[in-house]
């Protein structure tokens, strides 16, 4: 009988042992085959794409000053973050930040919908001095974001570099670069090449300055996009939950 067998296996270690090794190789191996098989674990979501290069920069400026000490970018699928923030954040909203910004602490509020929330005086009033549109706010001030101008020999580079860890900027995209830049923050710049390669980015007068182009510039088109690439008011509720 198979029981007897059984009696065997248990009062043999050495054999025990290499049969609960096989077992577990087994069950480790289907597990872990597959992912090395697949492209990428990320479900592609539409509207996602790399991010302009002002935003880009912006980004940079972002991690620089060490914003994601105070705020996160990653809303949970709980009601209470969903309520308060907007939908949760999808895996594919990220797939493009290296490194990713999801942080660790929220002493701010959540960053990741805040495209779109106030107006780019709003965003710049704000950075210049917290509290004089938050009077209870103990964020600090950054208003020498609107005085420095934003450096951009590296711009190639940095979008190279992106290129490396996998994000898809197209060879137009980097001829177009530096152009792109400083249409983004010119009002009377023609933006229909940039918004073909970069749809949704936010154009035109950024920082109050439209005839310098500062960091502050590059934040505020950073800030602006953040949780407007995907469209969730023309997705199906299905879409969503297969994701
Ligand atoms: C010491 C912690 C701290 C740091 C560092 C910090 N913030 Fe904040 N931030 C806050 C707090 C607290 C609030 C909420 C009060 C307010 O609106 O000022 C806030 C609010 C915000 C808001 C408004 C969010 C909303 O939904 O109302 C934005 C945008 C923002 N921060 C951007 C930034 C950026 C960009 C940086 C880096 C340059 C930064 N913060 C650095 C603490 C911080």
């Amino acid at each position: 009988m198979l029981l007897d067998k059984h009696g065997k296996i248990e009062r043999n270690v050495v054999l025990m042992s290499i049969l609960i090794l096989i077992t577990i190789s087994i069950g480790g191996l289907v597990e872990i085959i597959p992912l090395y098989l697949v492209k990428s674990t990320i479900e592609p979501v539409e509207g996602v794409r790399p991010y302009s290069p002002l935003e880009l920069r912006g980004r940079d400026i972002y991690i620089r000053e060490g914003c994601y000490v105070c705020h996160s970018q990653q809303i949970r699928p709980f009601r209470d973050e969903v309520e308060r923030y907007g939908h949760y954040s999808l895996a594919a909203e990220s797939m493009y930040d290296h490194p990713f910004q999801w942080g660790s602490k929220r002493t701010g509020p959540d960053l990741a919908r805040v495209g779109g929330k106030y107006s780019n005086d709003w965003q710049v009033a704000h950075m210049i001095d917290p509290r004089g549109v938050v009077p209870e706010s103990i964020m600090p001030g950054y208003p020498f974001l609107a005085e420095r101008a934003l450096q951009t020999d590296d711009l190639v580079a940095r979008i190279e570099a992106n290129i490396a860890v996998g994000v898809p900027y197209d060879d137009a995209m980097v001829a177009n670069a530096m152009a792109d830049l400083l249409a983004q923050s010119d009002p009377d710049a023609d933006h229909d090449g940039l918004l073909a390669r970069y749809p949704k980015a936010v154009v035109g007068d950024l920082d109050g300055e439209p005839g310098r182009l500062t960091e502050m510039d590059a934040l505020v088109a950073y800030l602006q996009i953040l949780g407007r690439m995907v469209d969730f008011a023309d997705m199906a509720v299905e879409d969503l939950e297969a994701q």
